[in-house]
């Protein structure tokens, strides 16, 4: 969390200079809000450390997929880290331009390698073996060829939390390093198949940049195996992964990052891709909540109206959120936020020194933007939040609506 970036003012919160509470009188809570000028300023830093070197921003899709988000960063040239069909879709929507998408993930369907082949996306990112044989199979049928670039698992421990670290050999993602040659020789003879970059990803939130550079070291040194075995390579994508400051983290920043990258890996024959997602999207974004009771007992609840099924990430990975409130509350309460979800695990903060909260007053986790609404679900049949934007000149409009009872019950009433 960027401290500087919420102040009070007469005792009324700010966010980056704007008030909140008018915003939650106008959309209501539970409420997802962006900064444009936080996206503009994260992307710019990376940028900007690019220097002369061919290197890009591929945004990690997932981590905050609005449609008018998308628009906004491929406005500022950023292409696409998807996952998903439905990623696709929404990128596609966004007019980001098929070239600058690539696809990650295990588990893709053969509806989706078609749909990626068919669109003539950038590459897709293998991550097995018997993945490789899949995508040659479809792009044979559908008459084109698949661009690929090979996911290696450097088995490199970037020291995050087990759930959001990807690099390691136990961990589902990529293919050893140990195979990776092998894998590049076999997809040099399969048809449809054309191996054009190199990739890996180790994991989520990682503050310590030595983790990135042993894995880039790694990447250098089959990317020369490669290349000795007769295959031109054209990309090499670092991944993303760069952690944020939630709490008193020292978060790596994004110039710093990128110019270690830059100075591990080298190789400026190939284009270096990053694909950053909560390092843009984290802390371009708050989750305003409305407190409904303050329930006293041996403990006490703070009880809002926003819950685990609207930001999940404390219950998942016992994620920290500072709070704010609104007004300012001198002092503070132990005690628990929580929202109306029927789960014990449906909690924002667990017995933290909180703000002195009174019922009526807002509550509002910061560094929501990334994994946050892209998590967010319908359980316990509750429509899932509204979202602003904050653009650049300082106007607040909604990018989505909140949802309605009709929207939960209309596929099932489509059948
Ligand atoms: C391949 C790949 N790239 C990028 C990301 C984005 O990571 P982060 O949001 O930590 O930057 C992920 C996230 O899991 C990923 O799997």
């Amino acid at each position: 969390m960027n401290m500087d970036s919420f102040a009070y003012k007469d005792s009324v919160l700010t966010w980056r200079g704007a008030e909140i509470r008018p915003l939650a009188a106008k959309f209501g809570t539970p409420l997802y809000v962006y900064s444009e000028s936080a996206l503009v300023e994260r992307c710019q830093a990376l940028g900007s450390a690019f220097g002369n070197r061919r290197a890009g921003i591929y945004y990690s899709v997932k981590a905050c997929s609005n449609i008018h988000i998308l628009r906004i960063l491929a406005g500022l040239g950023c292409g696409a880290d998807i996952v998903s069909g439905g990623e696709l879709f929404r990128c596609r929507k966004a007019d980001i331009s098929p070239e600058k998408i690539v696809f990650s993930g295990v588990g893709k369907t053969e509806a989706e390698i078609r749909y990626a082949i068919t669109e003539g996306i950038l590459f897709l990112s293998v991550e097995s073996e018997a993945e490789l044989h899949e995508i040659s199979r479809i792009a044979t049928i559908t008459g084109k060829t698949a661009r690929i670039s090979v996911r290696v698992n450097p088995d490199v421990n970037p020291g995050t939390h087990p759930y959001i670290s990807t690099g390691l050999k136990e961990n589902k993602f990529g293919i050893s390093h140990k195979e990776v040659v092998r894998i590049y020789k076999l997809a040099q003879s399969l048809p449809g198949i054309e191996p054009t970059g190199l990739g890996f990803h180790i994991g989520s939130q990682i503050t310590d940049l030595s983790a990135f550079a042993d894995a880039g070291k790694i990447a250098v040194r089959l990317v020369s195996e490669i290349e000795a075995a007769g295959i031109k390579l054209k990309h090499l994508d670092v991944g993303g992964g760069l952690g944020i400051r939630y709490a008193n983290e020292e978060a790596p920043d994004p110039a710093t990052y990128v110019r270690t990258l830059i100075q591990s890996v080298g190789l400026d024959h190939l284009e270096l891709m990053f694909d950053p997602g909560r390092s843009i999207a984290g802390n371009a974004g708050i989750l305003v909540s409305k407190i409904l009771y303050v329930k006293e007992g041996e403990k006490t609840f703070f009880i809002g109206d926003a819950g685990m099924n609207d930001l999940i990430r404390p219950s998942l990975y016992d994620a920290y959120h500072h709070v704010f409130s609104d007004p300012l509350r001198p002092g503070t309460r132990s005690g628990d936020l929580v929202g109306p979800v029927c789960e014990s695990g449906d909690f924002f903060a667990k017995d933290r020194e909180l703000p002195a909260f009174e019922s009526g007053d807002l509550a509002v986790l910061a560094s929501a933007g990334a994994y946050g609404m892209s998590m967010a679900s319908n359980y316990n049949s509750r429509p899932r939040a509204a979202e602003v934007l904050i653009a650049r000149d300082g106007t607040a409009r909604l990018i989505r609506r909140r949802e309605t009872f009709e929207d939960l019950l209309q596929p099932e009433l489509d059948v």
